[in-house]
């Protein structure tokens, strides 16, 4: 599996390199202070920046800028020569972000700010950069980037996932467990079959990741502020330089501007997808939970990534896997945090949605983050094939392949269920195990039963018998572990 283009990432900043500035009379706010006669009070300064965390989108918002003044200069509205000094001052200013040597200004509210009044300082030019662009349409482009290069991460990690699932799936195509329903025992499966259904969610993630890309591909800038420009702007020049493009590489454009900047769809989108990932990692991490119990004893997770007990010194705690079943609800909250946001919001823009931002960052980290300690945790797992065939050995779980039998030989289900049921509670009573009653006391219930009643009870014939599409049989379990191989490759 092949992911979009990555775009680089780095870490923000340190808080303490943001300075707290004491609002000026009247200069804090040099991009829209002109009506103002007084600063923002400290407290609105503390309380409105956004600086603090959306600083981390600064490789986005300087790529939608050099497209922009790009596009103005091909357009004639700016010349040439300004084009350059702004296209030459944002290298500089991304230079200095990405060394870690860019003071940011939390009086300067947000990043598009900061990285604005950080050019003005360097080029003149700077002054006709936000030209026929407000801030609405601009965030709107920035977390359009932002998301095409989050989906590629996420996808890259599951592709990692997948991989060691896979690995895992192809060690244990005969390792049979009994599989559950209610948590009570059912029927048997291999490890392999286990794996490969978490194999399939995770796969559906990540074509789900893969959706989003192309639902996130549309170029909001030229929306302005709500209503567009009466300035002659290409936005098409625009969709094509930032590679929102189909694939004919044909330039692809919001086609309202007050959608372009009110909705956040994508936005719930993606906190969607990472909490449906992250329902999908909560659920291994519960089975592998309990795999890892006494009581089970399937696995033995690896020491790296359990954790010890400060009183009782025999605990070995799979606090890896509890954690992942823990940050899955930190997901399920951000999806809630930006439903209940965007609801009741009339068009357009509110100041509101600057909250839009912190629950998608952590989705992104969180998601991120879980996937890399899932993988590493189960390449570290170790299975215990004693206990698996110790637990797997238990007749009952072949009790309807019992009532298979009577079927084939005429019996019609209901009264074949019947039949088995009977057939349980009387070695129930007996306190024997189902396959150790006699034939004489098993044709007793029905007499259907035939000498070779208790060839039903064949673990391995059993498996066999189970062949078609989507079964857990060793051959259909060793072609979809080769579909996934190749898949994945
Ligand atoms: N930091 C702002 C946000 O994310 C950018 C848009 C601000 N627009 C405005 N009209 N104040 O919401």
């Amino acid at each position: 599996m092949r992911s979009a283009a990555v775009f680089f990432s780095f870490p923000p900043a340190p808080l303490s390199r943001i300075t707290p500035r004491m609002a000026k009379k009247n200069t804090a706010q040099a991009t829209w202070g002109g009506r103002f006669s007084e600063g923002p009070a400290a407290l609105m300064l503390q309380f409105s920046e956004s600086v603090s965390f959306d600083q981390r989108l600064a490789p986005f918002d300087i790529q939608g800028s050099k497209a922009h003044a790009a596009m103005l200069a091909a357009t004639g509205i700016i010349s040439a020569a300004e084009r350059d000094a702004i296209l030459a001052g944002l290298d500089a200013i991304l230079a200095e972000i990405k060394a870690g040597k860019f003071v940011w200004d939390t009086a300067l509210e947000d990043v598009h700010m900061n990285i604005e009044q950080a050019l003005k300082k360097r080029v003149p030019a700077a002054a006709r950069l936000h030209t026929a662009r407000s801030r609405n349409d601009q965030i709107a482009a920035d977390m359009r980037l932002f998301f095409k290069d989050a989906a590629a991460r996420i996808q890259d990690s599951l592709t990692a996932l997948l991989r060691v699932l896979l690995d895992s799936a192809a060690q244990a195509q005969t390792l049979y467990i009994p599989g559950y329903t209610h948590l009570q025992r059912a029927q048997p499966v291999s490890v392999a079959h286990h794996l490969l259904a978490y194999i399939e969610m995770f796969g559906r993630d990540h074509r789900r990741f893969a959706d989003f890309a192309g639902h996130v591909n549309w170029c909001p800038l030229g929306s302005g502020a709500i209503a567009g420009t009466t300035l002659p702007i290409d936005r098409e020049f625009v969709a094509k330089a930032l590679g929102f493009t189909d694939a004919k590489g044909r330039p692809q454009l919001t086609p309202n501007s007050m959608d372009a900047v009110a909705d956040r769809d994508i936005f719930i989108e993606f906190t969607s997808a990472c909490a449906l990932c992250g329902t999908h990692f909560s659920r291994v991490a519960e089975d592998l939970i309990l795999w890892s119990s006494a009581e089970f004893g399937y696995a033995v997770m690896p020491d790296a990534f359990t954790t010890g007990s400060s009183l009782m010194p025999q605990k070995k705690n799979p606090d890896s896997l509890e954690l992942l079943r823990g940050k899955s609800a930190r997901l399920q909250g951000n999806l809630s945090t930006l439903l209940v946001l965007v609801k009741g919001l009339p068009l357009t823009y509110n100041r509101d949605l600057q909250e839009d931002k912190p629950p998608v960052f952590d989705s992104l980290d969180t998601t991120l983050l879980c996937l890399n300690v899932l993988r590493e945790t189960l390449r570290g797992m170790k299975l215990n094939h004693a206990r698996c065939a110790a637990a797997v050995s238990d007749p009952l779980l072949l009790a309807t392949d019992l009532a298979d039998y009577l079927v084939r030989r005429g019996v019609p289900f209901r009264e074949a269920h019947h039949a088995v049921g009977s057939v349980v509670a009387l070695a129930e009573k007996e306190n024997v195990p189902l396959n150790k009653l006699t034939l004489a006391q098993v044709r007793r219930v029905s007499e259907h039963f035939g000498e070779d009643w208790a060839g039903v009870f064949d673990l391995e014939t059993a498996m066999r018998s189970r062949e078609r599409t989507g079964m857990p049989g060793p051959k259909q379990v060793a072609s979809q572990i080769a579909r996934w191989r190749k898949k994945l490759n």
